[in-house]
């Protein structure tokens, strides 16, 4: 594993699977009240200049039942609000703390902030690339389906953070992956490239979402607007409104037995109808519990004494 995980392009298929592995031991013990104290008298500093709710809640109780503490930093009322260097925030965040977590905007903030600090960097969201909800998405895939190698992946909307790091780690797994999002709306170049480079696993960007979600095996879906877009909410709202849904029509065209993930905050009659979101609750909000212990295995890794 390097020093940071800033995006899933980093990490080798054997990095995912090890996460996931100690991902499921990390469940298990919380599970069963086994102590798991393996951060214990460690500090991880949490950044945020973007909302969060699970994010935030579940980095801070995964380092406190790894027996060390998180702290909140918002990024309007620390020094870097006001323009301090993220390389001097970086050095000194490495003074006192043992791991940094930071949700911004570019994905170049995060790159620049690993450069500088010599503890780990753990990206919780840029623009680019959300790959801890990725890691989790994938934990809870494996969980129900047994295995991620040959599942077809299909994710409806926005060629977003979500769609860039599905399409990286699902590939990464062995799953075919397919993406239906409007023409304007592609994923990162940088992520089509990557899949260009792929072989034994088969990528698929299609404009019908019916093309994409055919014999799917997991469709996932995220906002047509993100954080940092909601001035262009009427403008996408035209573009992705009556087609880019995942609902009773689109879930037809799936392998029986499909599941659905969304990574939450979902907007229930936009991306997903809230019929489609009930029935599959029970996946949806395993997804959000596994970003606890998925985001206390990458802590552990990255973290931890014997790493
Ligand atoms: N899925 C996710 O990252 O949720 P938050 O924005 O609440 O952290
Ligand atoms: N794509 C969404 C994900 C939120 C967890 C956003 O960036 O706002």
């Amino acid at each position: 594993m390097k020093k940071d995980l800033l995006k899933l392009l980093d990490l080798t298929r054997e990095d995912i699977t090890k996460i996931l592995n100690v991902a499921d031991q990390m469940k298990y013990n919380q599970k069963h009240g086994l102590t798991h104290n393996y951060l214990q008298g460690k500090t991880l500093a949490m950044i945020f200049e973007k909302n969060s709710t699970r994010t935030r809640v579940s980095f801070e109780v995964g380092m406190y039942q790894l027996g060390g503490h998180a702290l909140f930093l918002s990024g309007k009322e620390s020094q870097i609000g006001r323009g301090e260097p993220i390389e001097d925030t970086a050095r000194v965040l490495s003074r006192y703390c043992d791991g940094i977590m930071i949700r911004t905007y570019g994905q170049d903030e995060v790159e620049e902030l690993a450069k500088y600090a010599s503890i780990p960097v753990i990206n919780g969201l840029t623009d680019f690339a959300h790959p801890c909800q990725v890691l989790a998405d994938l934990m809870t895939i494996r969980e129900k389906m047994t295995r991620l190698e040959g599942l077809k992946l299909c994710f409806i909307g926005d060629g977003n953070n979500m769609a860039n790091s599905l399409i990286v780690g699902g590939l990464k797994c062995g799953m075919d992956v397919s993406v239906a999002c409007p023409a304007g709306y592609d994923p990162d170049p940088r992520v089509l490239d990557f899949a260009k480079t792929v072989t034994g696993a088969g990528f698929a960007l299609c404009r019908d979402p019916k093309q994409a979600a055919k014999d799917a095996d997991v469709i996932i879906t995220d906002v047509w607007a993100s954080m940092g877009q909601e001035g262009e909410k009427a403008k996408r709202e035209a573009a992705f409104g009556g087609v880019y849904q995942v609902n009773e029509a689109l879930m037809a065209v799936a392998h029986p037995g499909a599941m659905v993930q969304h990574c939450l905050p979902a907007h229930r009659g936009e991306e997903i109808t809230a019929e489609v979101f009930e029935a599959h609750a029970g996946e949806i909000f395993d997804e959000a519990e596994n970003r606890l212990h998925a985001q206390k295995a990458v802590m552990f890794l990255l973290m931890g004494e014997k790493n």
